[in-house]
């Protein structure tokens, strides 16, 4: 099975809640992903508590800030032990030039293994209309390799992009370049009528992989799941 391949996003609201998750996925899941949410509430605690379990840690905080900044939250993310951690391209050459730096000087310098790091290109929940309203007036698919391009050229080791996006990112940046995808919805599946679906440009787990995606970011329709355990057997045979 491609277990390889998924990335879990624990985006639930305490430490036990994702130490509970863990523990139900972590025969079928490596690779956890920490977000906002958890780190906010739990900080390292969290990271750690995967690492304990034997799993390895996706940490997405999208760092967007000045350079200075994001490089110095950069050498915390290294030092932290995680296995890869995001940034926003928009926050331009510089900043994820001086991001990457950091974090080979500091895998070097404290002997632990460098972390992945990836770029945010536009937020999967963002569509055209929604970038025509920020006063972008560009095709999403042009800004998108626009952004990838310059990770690529920045020394990133890959791009977080909309399934929809994966064949024009291959096309531009080559086999090598990793690319993370979010957005994902089992078929047949839909996540509880309750919570309002953000995702804008999906894909089903088996589409995405087809189309080029290295891994597949899942939260909610696992994590909101009655069965997650379940759900991510059935989303591993599909991509298998
Ligand atoms: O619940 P769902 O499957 O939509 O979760 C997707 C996860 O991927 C969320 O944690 C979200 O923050 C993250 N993500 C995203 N779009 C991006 C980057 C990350 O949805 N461009």
């Amino acid at each position: 099975m491609n277990s390889e391949k998924l990335i879990l996003a624990l985006d639930v609201e305490s430490l036990s809640e994702a130490e509970r998750m863990v523990d139900i996925l972590k025969e079928r899941v490596s690779i956890f992903k920490i977000g906002l949410q958890l780190f906010t509430k739990e900080g390292p605690k969290a990271v750690n508590m995967v690492h304990q379990k034997g799993g390895r840690v996706f940490l997405d905080l999208k760092y967007h800030d000045i350079p200075n900044t994001v490089a110095k939250a950069a050498i915390e993310a290294t030092r932290l032990g995680v296995f890869m951690f995001s940034i926003h391209a928009l926050g331009g050459d510089e900043m994820m030039k001086r991001c990457k730096d950091s974090v080979v000087e500091t895998s070097l310098k404290d002997n632990v293994k460098r972390p992945m790091v990836i770029a945010v290109t536009i937020l999967t929940s963002i569509d055209q209309k929604t970038l025509n309203d920020l006063g972008m007036k560009e095709n999403i698919k042009d800004k998108v390799r626009h952004l990838s391009e310059k990770a690529l050229r920045s020394g990133l080791d890959g791009i977080v992009a909309s399934p929809e996006e994966v064949k024009t990112i291959r096309e531009c940046c080559g086999k090598d370049f990793i690319i993370v995808t979010p957005g994902i919805r089992p078929e047949g599946k839909s996540i509880p009528d309750l919570i309002k679906d953000d995702q804008k440009r999906f894909m089903t787990p088996k589409e995405a992989i087809r189309e080029g995606a290295n891994y597949l970011v899942i939260g909610r329709p696992v994590v909101l799941a009655e069965d997650p355990l379940k759900t991510v057997e059935g989303i591993l045979k599909d991509i298998s």
